[in-house]
């Protein structure tokens, strides 16, 4: 497996592969079995994988975790390689950033909503990084996990928007035994944020039950129920539950067609997010 640092190596790299199915998966390091299954999926659909690993300060608000963002870059490398990776694509921020941005992408509407809503800014750092990285690995697929449903829905608006020529490949959630959601952000929560934390999930299926059997009269009524199953919980502290239209997480006209639930919730100091994508089957 190819460790890559800089850009130009990596262009080099990718003009040895000309013509392959090229899958990328994009990371900020910390690698779980969430990003290790994205890698794996790569693998199976791919010719060539390639991961990125860097921290993305322009993602990051003033007051957010890009100082303590965990960084483990020789144990990402072997986890990496585990997965079946070919590359590991690790630039320096003075390589990604050598000089301060003046230009950004920005995806509106979409972004300004849900995470957008409590972290201004972030989107704009995150399809602006993915931008850049598109155009130095240029893959013909790239994958990303669904827990970050939001952020899959605007990388996907951009890509069709902006012609980029890859497809995006959107990858299941996946959980610890309790139901959390895994996130390289699980490490920061003390022992008892952590027994509290499977109430997400918990709140989650118990809706998408309750759906099916037609409990619920309107979306304020299925969004309320998850909201007061949650606070039984007393260190969760709820951001937003939102039930919307998916893709496009616009707000629903009726129960019955296809439908994501988001939620984010504070345990501390740490942000947790999940989702679930119901009435799969109704189009
Ligand atoms: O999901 C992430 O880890 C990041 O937002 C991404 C896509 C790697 C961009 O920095």
């Amino acid at each position: 497996m190819h460790v890559i640092t800089d850009i130009e190596a990596m262009r080099h790299y990718r003009q040895g592969q000309e013509g392959k199915k090229i899958g990328f998966v994009p990371t900020m390091g910390a690698l779980h079995a969430g990003h290790l299954s994205l890698i794996e999926q790569a693998r199976t659909e791919c010719e060539a994988v390639i991961i990125s690993i860097f921290v993305n300060p322009l993602q990051f608000g003033p007051n957010e975790d890009f100082e303590k963002y965990p960084r483990e870059l020789k144990r990402d490398i072997a986890l990496a390689e585990g997965a079946g990776a070919d590359v590991v694509f690790a630039p320096t921020q003075t390589e990604m950033y050598p000089r301060p941005l003046v230009t950004q992408v920005v995806v509106a509407e979409i972004t300004e909503r849900l995470c957008g809503a409590s972290r201004p800014g972030h989107f704009t750092g995150v399809t602006t990084v993915v931008s850049k990285l598109f155009h130095i690995v240029q893959p013909t697929h790239a994958y990303f996990g669904l827990k970050d449903a939001q952020q899959v829905a605007v990388i996907e608006r951009m890509v069709e928007d902006l012609h980029f020529p890859l497809e995006i490949v959107p990858c299941p959630t996946v959980r610890e035994e309790d139901g959390l959601a895994l996130s390289s952000r699980n490490r920061y929560l003390s022992k008892q944020e952590r027994e509290q934390a499977p109430i997400l999930y918990q709140a989650l299926t118990r809706a998408e039950a309750n759906l099916l059997q037609g409990k619920y009269k309107s979306s304020a009524h299925l969004e309320e129920d998850v909201r007061t199953h949650i606070t039984s919980q007393p260190l969760a502290q709820i951001e937003y539950v939102e039930a919307l239209t998916y893709p496009d997480l616009t707000p629903l006209t009726d129960l019955h067609s296809p439908l994501i639930l988001l939620l984010a919730v504070r345990f501390g100091d740490t942000r947790l997010i999940d989702n679930i994508l119901l009435n799969k089957g109704e189009q």
